[in-house]
């Protein structure tokens, strides 16, 4: 897949301390979000883009249990690698790990434990991976603005002025999610960084690069978008609690990997069917066996 103009990364490393004990033996990325473990919601994202070349980073001890659930990504007509981060050193580390990977195109780069949902999204996602120059962030408006990195507007012209990670007196409650598009600058301005005092190579300095050299976009998610966190026992239960409410309402399921690649044309009918009939006893394979046959073969002819 060397003619792709952008590869993605999801960023899973971490020791997920503050999920302990349940992330004591296994990975945080790997919990259940209700019926899926939480890598795939980011996962389906970076497919949604349309990007099928993708690096995995995770915490070494974790290496083999995401190999054995996501495989090299054939199965889903993508082509996933591994890379270890021996210790989380920063989001921006992601770049100089993923060099070799990256080669000369751009990235896509999204964190393993981030959940997005919404109306339309997809479509604006794969919109925003055809761009060639720049970087692209996505700003959501959060009730406690100190946790994230924050987007500072000019009240008159609402153009972006400032980036601030961690804000002790926000100037705005626009939060900057995790998802990140980028042209392959970023490994440049990446090796530039040096660590912040919390002893990380911050993401929110790359983006503060792109702003000064006038090349940043920040778009606004609005009402009906879902950015959900999953990294505290309280929003890892409300992130699952979500997509069981979404999923059993409506009768189709977020984030999965199999249907997401079959969509997209990754994958055929055959295909699905054969990885559906593999795990025809759970009720995840029973619906991507329905799926072939169902009315919403063709969801974007009913939306
Ligand atoms: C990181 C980034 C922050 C961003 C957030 C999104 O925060 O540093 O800018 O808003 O991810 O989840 P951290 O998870 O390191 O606290």
């Amino acid at each position: 897949m060397s003619d792709v103009l952008r590869k993605g990364i999801i960023l899973a490393g971490g020791a997920g301390t503050r999920l302990y004990p349940l992330t004591k033996a296994l990975s945080k990325q790997l919990m259940p979000i209700y019926d899926k473990p939480m890598i795939y919601y980011p996962l389906t994202t970076l497919m949604n883009c349309g990007i099928r070349d993708i690096l995995i980073i995770c915490n070494p001890h974790h290496l083999n249990d995401f190999k054995d659930l996501l495989g090299n990504g054939m199965q889903w007509g993508i082509e996933i690698q591994y890379k270890s981060q021996p210790s989380p050193d920063g989001i921006a580390e992601a770049f100089l790990l993923g060099k070799d990977f990256l080669e000369d195109k751009n990235v896509a780069l999204i964190l393993g434990d981030n959940l997005f949902y919404g109306n339309n999204f997809e479509n604006n996602l794969k919109t925003v991976n055809q761009e060639k120059k720049g970087a692209t962030l996505f700003a959501y408006p959060v009730s406690d603005p100190s946790r994230y990195g924050i987007v500072n507007f000019d009240k008159d012209t609402n153009k972006v002025i400032d980036i601030v990670e961690k804000p002790p007196n926000p100037k705005s409650n626009y939060a900057v999610t995790g998802l990140y598009f980028y042209d392959n600058n970023v490994i440049d301005y990446a090796e530039t960084l040096t660590p912040s005092t919390r002893n990380e190579l911050e993401i929110t300095d790359i983006n503060k690069i792109y702003l000064s050299e006038n090349n940043l976009k920040v778009q606004i998610l609005g009402t009906g978008m879902a950015w959900l966190d999953t990294g505290t026992f309280d929003s890892l239960q409300e992130a699952g609690a979500f997509i069981r409410t979404l999923e059993r309402r409506q009768g189709l399921k977020i984030g999965s990997p199999e249907e997401t690649a079959w969509r997209n044309k990754f994958i055929n009918d055959d295909d699905l069917m054969a990885l559906a009939s593999e795990i025809s006893k759970s009720s995840y394979g029973s619906y991507l066996i329905n799926l072939i046959n169902s009315k919403f073969k063709k969801k974007d002819e009913l939306i």
